[in-house]
């Protein structure tokens, strides 16, 4: 399904959708699993930094046919996309959306560059999401170090008015992976961007911002919640300590097994966070 679609729906209700990041058949298994066991509906998200391991066609086809026998909507998002040929790509091979993150870039040229994103993407009906602004990076994250720069609402205001996005990712002080401090995110900052734009609003850095935290963040209008690190946390510490105690024991365990297992700790990490950002709310789906 087009994820503008799943987020105005969001937007409208006043709840969250997971965007868990993946590149595997069971990273996407657990994150279908978990939204259907939820009844909500799932972005599956893959960056661009997955392309040089991940197959892109098989794994948008892959992801194609397990979101027409689901239960719920799922979506197929490309997330922090740097190159313009990475977004065209993953149009042709079926994503419903893509990330063009020039954050890096200053305001008038993050602006031509989207543009001219969204003027391709949509010609394909694929929505578009962008940030302005720069995340931090904390402990254990597999994404790229940003300066910390916050979104300012004026400057979001006019991103939004001459790019054409569909979603804005918005920089309040979240971290891409664990905090390495107390969090310290701003919240009256997201209520004046809230104010100043109305289309859906993405907040980046899902892992270790505390429940009550993230609720606040919905509350105040965001609608898409990314999530990666604490998902890679929980498969890498079930992967650790099943090796530990296989090799003590001097065992050699299957891989399908192991994969098996490794997909059920991921789920019940997701579960956790869908539930959260489902905010109480009952989709219709
Ligand atoms: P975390 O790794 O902090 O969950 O953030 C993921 C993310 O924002 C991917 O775009």
């Amino acid at each position: 399904m087009n994820t503008k679609k799943i987020l105005k729906q969001a937007q409208k209700n006043k709840y969250a959708v997971a965007a868990f990041n993946t590149y595997s058949l069971e990273t996407v298994q657990a994150a279908i699993a978990a939204a259907e066991d939820e009844q909500q509906p799932v972005i599956i998200a893959l960056g661009e930094r997955y392309f040089p391991t991940v197959d892109i066609e098989g794994f948008a086809a892959m992801v194609r046919a397990m979101a027409l026998k689901a239960s719920v909507p799922v979506s197929l998002h490309l997330d922090h996309a740097y190159e313009k040929e990475s977004i065209i790509r993953a149009i042709q091979c079926g994503f419903t959306s893509v990330m063009f993150d020039g954050s890096k870039y200053s305001l008038s040229e993050n602006i031509e560059r989207t543009k001219e994103i969204t003027e391709i993407a949509h010609l394909a009906d694929v929505s578009v999401e962008a940030e302005i602004g720069s995340m931090a990076k904390g402990a254990f994250s597999d994404e790229e170090e940003g300066d910390g720069t916050l979104t300012d609402p004026e400057s979001a205001k006019q991103f939004v008015e001459e790019t054409d996005i569909d979603f804005l990712a918005a920089a309040i002080g979240t971290v891409h992976g664990l905090y390495k401090g107390e969090p310290n995110i701003d919240f009256n900052r997201l209520k004046k961007i809230r104010d100043s734009v109305n289309i859906p609003l993405v907040l980046h850095g899902g892992s270790g911002t505390s429940e009550d935290k993230l609720k606040q963040a919905i509350d105040l209008g965001i609608c898409k919640i990314n999530v990666n690190t604490e998902v890679s946390i929980a498969a890498v510490s079930f992967l650790k300590s099943a090796f530990e105690t296989a090799f003590k024991n001097e065992e050699m365990p299957h891989l399908s097994t192991v994969n098996a297992k490794m997909e059920q700790e991921m789920k019940k990490t997701m579960v956790k966070f869908v539930r959260i950002f489902s905010n109480q709310v009952k989709p219709v789906l």
